[in-house]
């Protein structure tokens, strides 16, 4: 007769499938993307050609990774290759590939091989975002109070999606304990006493070193989400408010390359940036009231635009009609996105014309943004990785000469850091 050593069975049953789950949880994280990425991602290197929801040089592109698989039948190998090489793809006789090259003219499609998987990942979920209404201006709020609401929802979605999966697997292994007794029983085996009555649960709690598998991946789940959390308090990186009036960064400093010193003139010298007041804006728009038709997207209509031009009228008391001032004006307050706390001491001079850092360094790729977001995250640790990592301009900077002969000296270096300049004492960030 058959000896079936129905305990070890079942556990090393349980213990596969707790590696399958574990397995299959992992690649599901790591094919989802993340669409704020993606977006400034597609901003960077998709949006020269192609719009979500419009037709430019290349095809719409909501929702492409869907469309071309029920469409063609294609994978998302396919997409990447297509994205890195989209010439190579061609060239390798794809049906597909040729059709929509013919389509498109000839049109060739820039190779982007430097794009991780990541990215892509990241692109494609931007793509099969739901389109969003354009929404009109929420109650403008004055200060600078934020709310980083808009990103909770993935992780209730993660932690169902691993209920549900536990809540399977448990019928399953029930199913399977069911199926083996009976089988058991049919063969006329004996199981020994305490297996059979033993209840599957009980069988469970009393494996330990299943229980201990268990209590790790528990833990460490629960240890995730909880720094996740506490880490995005007070860091507000991506917030991107609704402002009274929709003003476009991608159309002034990208579509029209308006320097940014035009508006945020202060930048260079002194310590706020600030924001331009509204005649700054009527430099210009008392002649430009109407979007042209190509820089209007899909996303934000012409109409929406007309509106906010009308607002930016009300505000100043712009009498269109007559051409004049009518003296009522209407204060706009525009929601602060990027705000330090005040025991902090930051410098806009200090890094925008002493030390020569590019805007986008710190603010990312301004003139891409329809909706003004932070790119960065403001914290202590960011301000300090680039105090160690940026070198401090000395080149026909009369001040710095003489301490920096000293201090590389110090140091033994040719370049010095803005840390070995004093960059990284709290007194000089900190009041
Ligand atoms: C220089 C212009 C240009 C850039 C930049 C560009 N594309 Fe394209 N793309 C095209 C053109 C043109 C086509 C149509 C096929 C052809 O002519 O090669 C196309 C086709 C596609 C297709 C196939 C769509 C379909 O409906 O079959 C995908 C997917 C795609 N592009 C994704 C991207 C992504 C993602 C990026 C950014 C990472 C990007 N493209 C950047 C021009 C561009
Ligand atoms: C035509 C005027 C204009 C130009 C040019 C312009 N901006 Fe702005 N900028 C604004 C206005 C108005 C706001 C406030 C509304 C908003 O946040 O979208 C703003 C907001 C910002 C903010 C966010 C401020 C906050 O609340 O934290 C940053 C950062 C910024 N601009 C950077 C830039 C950079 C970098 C450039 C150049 C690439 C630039 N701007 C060009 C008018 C302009
Ligand atoms: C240096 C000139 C200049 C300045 C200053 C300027 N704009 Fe514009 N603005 C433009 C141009 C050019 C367009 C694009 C018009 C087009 O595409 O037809 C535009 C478009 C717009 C639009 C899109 C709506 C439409 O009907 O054109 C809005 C809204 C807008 N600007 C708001 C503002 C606000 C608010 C300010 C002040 C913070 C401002 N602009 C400052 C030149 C300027
Ligand atoms: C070294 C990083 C860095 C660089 C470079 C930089 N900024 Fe900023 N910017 C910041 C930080 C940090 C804040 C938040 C300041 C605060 O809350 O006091 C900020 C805030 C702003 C604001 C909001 C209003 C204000 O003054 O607080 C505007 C507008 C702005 N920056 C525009 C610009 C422009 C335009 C440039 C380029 C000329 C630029 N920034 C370069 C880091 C930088
Ligand atoms: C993109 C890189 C970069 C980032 C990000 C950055 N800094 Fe700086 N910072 C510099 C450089 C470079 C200098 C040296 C400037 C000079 O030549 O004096 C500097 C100088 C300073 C100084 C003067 C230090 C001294 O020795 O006099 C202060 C204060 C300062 N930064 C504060 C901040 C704070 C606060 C933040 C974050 C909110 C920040 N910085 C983020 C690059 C950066
Ligand atoms: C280059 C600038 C810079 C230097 C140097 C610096 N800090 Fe900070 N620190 C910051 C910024 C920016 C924040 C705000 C971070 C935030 O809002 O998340 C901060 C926040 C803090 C906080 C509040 C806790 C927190 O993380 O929000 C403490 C405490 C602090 N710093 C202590 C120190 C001490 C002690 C030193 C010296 C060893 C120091 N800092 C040096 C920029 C700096």
């Amino acid at each position: 007769m058959i000896q079936v050593n129905y305990r070890k069975l079942s556990n090393s049953i349980l213990r596969l499938s707790l590696i399958i789950l574990l397995a299959f949880t992992t690649a599901l994280s790591a094919q989802e993307g993340d669409p704020t990425k993606g977006k400034s991602l597609f901003n960077a290197n998709c949006a020269a050609c192609h719009q979500l929801d419009k037709k430019m040089t290349g095809p719409a592109l909501r929702n492409v990774e869907a469309r071309l698989d029920e469409e063609q039948g294609l994978d998302r190998a396919w997409i990447a290759a297509w994205i890195r090489n989209s010439a190579g793809v061609i060239k390798s006789g794809d049906a597909y590939a040729n059709k929509i090259y013919d389509e498109y003219g000839g049109a060739a499609m820039t190779a982007m091989p430097q794009l991780s998987d990541d990215d892509i990942s990241n692109i494609l979920a931007y793509t099969a975002e739901e389109k969003k209404a354009p929404v009109q201006a929420a109650a403008p709020v004055g200060g600078g109070e934020s709310s980083g609401a808009s990103s909770g929802i993935s992780n209730e979605i993660i932690l169902g999606a691993l209920a549900i999966l536990f809540i399977l697997l448990a019928a399953g292994l029930y199913l399977v304990n069911k199926t083996l007794r009976r089988f058991a029983d049919a063969q006329g085996i004996n199981l020994p006493e305490d297996s059979k009555r033993k209840p599957l649960w009980k069988a469970f709690v009393q494996n330990q070193f299943l229980m201990l598998v268990v209590s790790i991946f528990f833990l460490l789940a629960s240890a995730y989400f909880v720094y996740g959390y506490f880490m995005q308090i007070g860091v507000d990186q991506g917030y991107e408010p609704v402002q009274p009036i929709h003003y476009s960064h991608k159309i002034h400093a990208g579509d029209n390359g308006i320097d940014c010193k035009y508006c945020h003139s202060s930048a260079r010298v002194s310590k706020h940036s600030g924001i331009p007041s509204l005649n700054v804006c009527m430099n210009c728009h008392k002649s430009i009231y109407e979007v042209a038709p190509e820089t209007a997207t899909a996303e934000y209509s012409k109409e929406f635009y007309d509106g906010e031009i009308k607002k930016l009228y009300a505000a100043v008391g712009w009498d269109d009609a007559e051409q004049k001032y009518t003296g009522e004006t209407q204060p706009v307050k525009w929601v602060r996105i990027h705000n330090l706390p005040d025991f902090v001491y930051f410098n806009h001079s200090q890094h925008v014309t002493v030390a020569g850092v590019e805007c986008q360094t710190c603010h990312g790729p301004v003139e891409e943004m329809e909706i003004m977001y932070q790119h960065a995250p403001l914290t202590m640790g960011w301000c300090i990785n680039c105090h160690r990592e940026t070198n401090i301009d000395v080149k026909d900077n009369a001040y710095y000469t003489k301490i920096h002969e000293e201090l590389s000296k110090k140091y033994g270096v040719e370049e010095l850091t803005a840390a070995q300049m004093g960059g990284l004492e709290c007194g000089k960030c900190h009041y």
